[in-house]
């Protein structure tokens, strides 16, 4: 996501625009710009903050202007750069001096861009926002509104934008699909922003834009209208926002809210990547590394954390359907362990902020020693991103509890997703390959489901909060997923938790269990289901208080347990995908119940930049 201001009225536009970016920053902040009608169109750009914006126009007289947009960018397409800041423009031998700032993603933006090409537009950034300015350049006939319209009618994906045109310079025109954007109501001028909290300190009266809504603004009347031009009267409300409460919504916490976020996010990521109906997965981003890949002689996976787990479900996947040697290394010890790398090794980098100082030393030190490397990352021109020879972005959007959750299900999936595109070059069968991307597009639906019983499983932690220590028991592609529950537990309610594979407990944790010690064991349908249900009668037969993470319908497992989670029947390898999702509410719960702070633990930093 990203932070979108604009202004049109009788006051001087740029503080206004200044102010209302550094409360949206939040929101997103690799880069940022303005752009300026104030007798003729000016821009300013920059890499990083808001306050190196405001350095290079707070003195610049080209910017006393009254209309003007601005933007504060978490970048999806192009890297973070002056040139794939926004605004973005339509310059060229076709251009009509519009500039643009969006939020959201114009999925639909390679074959515009090829259109858009053919009929002499170029293009100087990366971003699929660029595309939609020339679009509307392409459409521009002497009227921004019915452009915009128009390009809009062709676009899918998700915007919220802002629009200038140098040759209408009395005119603001914004629209949205799928991002949010407020119009702020003032005494002859307009203040547009992402939230409210850039709006409130200007008025309080203001419209929500529904979805493909168009709002034509001038300094002394709007017009909104759907993109098919047909005339809509918005409800004008009283907003009443704070900044937290805009952006948590009805969460209590960002972990809370990213936890519910997962089936959108998880969507996000697949989005334009996995094709069920032809069984085909499309990554962009390694395309040029797809020989190299399907011919790697061995897999290995760094990370560390959650995204050290994820990498964990990485090496069965790999092993499992694209039948690769693959090993996981704790990216901490592999920098210094002097490790073997042979030719054709591929080492994938994982990570969320793609900024931890030990994954990046491992990807280094895998690239000294020949590797093709690889990420898996969340932050778009993050320095893992930039370091590695290609990747595959996460994009499930800025993650801020420090305890990861949506990351972790977009680490997991994007390593699902490159399993099977290089298994399906190997000896995964079109027949599977179909029936688990089917599996994979039906997921979100599956998390929906899952979300649903967080009530029950506030009543179950609330049965054993009290306990100091608990277990975490699973096998196959769940045994990470164990390690992954046991570690949101403890970074974030301070339970002391082990996570370990079910069959491991009998060579010594065993001896841990007394009368109710909380043990969680997830026991899906799958290739050890039975050995699961051995490993629940023997924790059981010691007292332990077990909680099930159960396939639906599996009626029989209540028998050997004390509570039961149940979750979707799915194909095995994606079962993490699933059964994580209990997990994480657990620890959320017993956080909260606990009295902990969820989004900021003790001791803890949201990207560990340090060794
Ligand atoms: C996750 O809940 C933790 N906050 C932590 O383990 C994190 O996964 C680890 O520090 C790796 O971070 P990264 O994904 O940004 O590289
Ligand atoms: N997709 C656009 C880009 O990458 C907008 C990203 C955002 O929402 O900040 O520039």
């Amino acid at each position: 996501m990203c932070g979108i201001v604009a202004y049109i009225g009788s006051k001087p536009a740029r503080e206004l625009l200044l102010e209302g970016l550094k409360r949206l920053e939040y929101r997103g902040y690799d880069s940022a710009g303005i752009a300026m009608l104030n007798g003729g169109l000016h821009v300013a750009r920059t890499m990083g903050r808001v306050s190196g914006l405001e350095e290079m126009v707070i003195d610049d007289e080209a910017f006393n202007g009254t209309i003007g947009i601005a933007h504060t960018r978490w970048a999806t397409h192009g890297e973070p750069s002056e040139r794939n800041a926004h605004p973005q423009c339509d310059d060229g031998k076709k251009g009509h001096g519009i500039r643009i700032v969006h939020n959201g993603i114009i999925e639909n933006y390679a074959s515009l861009k090829t259109y858009l090409k053919e009929r002499g537009h170029e293009f100087t950034s990366d971003t699929d926002t660029e595309v939609l300015a020339h679009l509307i350049g392409e459409l521009y006939n002497g009227n921004l509104e019915t452009a915009v319209q128009a390009a809009l009618r062709e676009v899918t994906g998700a915007y919220a934008i802002a629009v200038v045109c140098e040759e209408e310079p009395d005119v603001l025109v914004v629209a949205r699909k799928g991002s949010p954007l407020i119009v702020g109501v003032g005494k002859d001028e307009y203040v547009v922003a992402s939230d409210s909290s850039a709006i409130v300190a200007h008025t309080t009266q203001a419209f929500l834009l529904d979805d493909e809504t168009v709002a034509r603004l001038t300094r002394d009347s709007f017009r909104t209208t759907t993109v098919e031009n047909v005339e809509l009267t918005p409800e004008i409300q009283e907003l009443e926002y704070s900044l937290e409460q805009i952006e948590l919504g009805d969460f209590d916490h960002f972990m809370l809210k990213e936890i519910y976020e997962q089936p959108a996010t998880l969507k996000t990521c697949m989005q334009g990547r996995v094709n069920a109906i032809d069984g085909n997965i499309v990554l962009g981003g390694v395309a040029e590394f797809a020989e190299q890949l399907s011919k790697a002689k061995r897999i290995l996976l760094l990370g560390q954390g959650t995204a050290l787990h994820a990498a964990m479900i990485g090496e069965y996947l790999f092993e499992g359907l694209a039948g690769i040697p693959t090993e996981v290394e704790f990216a901490s010890e592999f920098r210094y362990r002097n490790p073997i790398v042979e030719e054709g090794t591929i080492a994938i980098a994982v990570s969320q902020s793609g900024e931890t100082a030990d994954t990046l030393a491992a990807v280094q030190e895998a690239k000294r020693r020949g590797a093709i490397t690889l990420g898996a990352v969340n932050v778009v021109g993050s320095t893992i991103s930039r370091d590695t020879d290609a990747g595959v972005y996460l994009r499930v959007g800025p993650e801020i509890g420090v305890a990861s959750t949506k990351a972790f299900i977009g680490q997991v999936a994007v390593l699902t997703m490159l399993a099977t595109y290089v298994g399906r070059r190997h000896h995964l069968g079109k027949e599977l390959m179909t029936e688990l991307l089917a599996a994979l597009e039906a997921m979100p639906m599956h998390i929906e489901k899952v979300l649903g019983e967080s009530d029950h499983i506030l009543q179950i932690t609330k049965g054993v909060v009290d306990r100091d220590n608990w277990l975490f028991l699973g096998r196959g592609t769940n045994y990470p997923v164990a390690l992954e529950g046991a570690l949101k537990l403890k970074e974030i309610s301070y339970i002391h938790a082990e996570g370990m594979p079910a069959a491991e407990m009998k060579h010594g944790p065993i001896a841990l269990i007394d009368k109710g010690m909380p043990v969680v064991i997830v026991a899906t349908k799958g290739s050890q289901y039975e050995k699961v249900i051995g490993n629940m009668e023997e924790v059981r037969s010691r007292g332990g208080h077990i909680i099930a993470v159960a396939t639906e319908g599996d009626t029989a497992i209540q028998k050997h347990c004390d509570d039961v989670i149940y979750v979707s029947d799915v194909p095995e390898p994606l079962q993490p995908l699933l059964s994580v999702i209990p997990l994480q509410l657990i620890a959320y719960h017993a956080a909260v119940l606990r009295g902990k702070d969820v989004d900021k633990p003790r001791n803890l930093a949201k990207s560990v930049t340090v060794e």
